[in-house]
């Protein structure tokens, strides 16, 4: 089913709730693919070493500013690594001044640079208290890390064995699901109507687990968490499309070079920051759902943010195949563009 009649589409400019943008020469490098379209991001904090005090997060955002190409008005939304020895007072300080939008939680070893991550729930629970009385987002890399929980099964634990729990813990503490995977996930999002939202990326509306392994390993498509069942991306792709308010996008945008992404252990992470809202458009115009893009892009994540949505719009023009770049050049070698695996008709002007 496609709105075949919808050829143009004009809606509030995008944001992105939750984005590597990296630092140095890579930050330079990518930037420009988001703040092309994007009107603000939530950055992520897992740098080496990572962004945990509002200090920190000060100096980050100011490098950020000094690598956006002139004239762009995007911007940066920044948040504090949470690990068992953050300050409560520091973070409710930073969130006062408008410095943190939010506190991103990895538990320890679940993903890229998150060794600094969160062993013992306890110990950050003056942290969750403290952001509950003050209204500051939660952001959760939501998976498990024992070794015996097969990877596949790592999120729908981590909700019964760590969420469930935690949230009961602190019940005012406004949590965002990040890029979550499963229907599970999905399922426990619906179920719950208080201070639960959940992001969705790009790659997991497009990918399931066959595009990385079947026919030759795809290192490209390895991403944490990594791409689940068909069935599963089904519900993915029901839940942006729904209109449902407690589901907006967060890219989860993360650049490697192709030899961090092409070796015996290749790191993981899609990078979709260059052709997300062709691919966005693509996937609601294929699922006849086009007037609810919108709201996923551009509307629930302010909302639950407690922020307005963008003044600018941006135009979806529906023709011939986009060209776009695929690989972006770094000092320390290119990043290759995600591959949706389909000619994409959508292209984008911002108005
Ligand atoms: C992210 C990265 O590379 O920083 N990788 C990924 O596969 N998504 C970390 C993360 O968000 O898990
Ligand atoms: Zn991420």
């Amino acid at each position: 089913m496609t709105d075949k009649n919808i050829t143009s589409l004009t809606i509030r400019q995008p944001d992105d709730w939750h984005l590597h943008l990296r630092d140095g020469a890579m930050l330079k490098a990518v930037l420009p693919e988001t703040a092309r379209h994007f009107g603000r991001a939530i950055i992520m904090p897992n740098l080496v070493p990572p962004v945990v005090t509002a200090q920190q997060a000060v100096a980050y955002r100011d490098r950020i500013m000094a690598a956006l190409p002139a004239g762009s008005d995007f911007q940066p939304l920044m948040t504090l690594y949470l690990t068992e020895g953050t300050d409560p007072a520091d973070v409710a300080a930073a969130h006062a001044a408008g410095i943190a939008t939010a506190v991103k939680l990895y538990p320890a070893g679940a993903t890229t640079n998150s060794a600094s991550g969160v062993r013992d729930f306890e110990k950050v629970r003056p942290v969750l208290d403290k952001m509950a009385e003050i209204g500051m987002p939660l952001c959760v890399h939501g998976e498990v890390t024992n070794s015996d929980i097969d990877i596949f099964d790592r999120e729908a634990v981590f909700i019964d064995k760590v969420l469930k729990p935690l949230r009961k813990k602190v019940s005012d503490l406004k949590v965002v699901m990040e890029h979550v995977t499963t229907q599970d996930a999905v399922d426990y999002v619906r179920d719950n109507r208080k201070n639960l939202a959940a992001t969705i990326t790009t790659h997991h509306l497009i990918i399931n687990r066959n595009h990385i392994l079947a026919g030759g390993i795809k290192p490209h498509y390895y991403c944490l968490p990594v791409a689940k069942r068909e069935i599963h991306r089904v519900a993915l792709v029901q839940a942006a499309v729904s209109g449902d308010k407690r589901f907006f996008l967060g890219t989860d945008s993360a650049p490697h070079t192709d030899p961090n992404k092409l070796m015996a252990c290749g790191c993981a992470g899609c990078f979709t920051a260059t052709n997300t809202m062709s691919c966005l458009a693509e996937v609601f115009d294929a699922a006849g759902a086009l007037p609810k893009l919108e709201d996923f892009t551009s509307l629930n994540g302010p909302q639950f943010y407690g922020l307005a949505p963008n003044d600018d719009t941006i135009t979806l023009t529906k023709g011939a195949p986009v060209t776009y770049t695929t690989k972006i050049d770094t000092p320390d070698g290119p990043v290759t563009v995600f591959d949706p695996g389909f000619d994409l008709h959508w292209s984008v002007t911002v108005n």
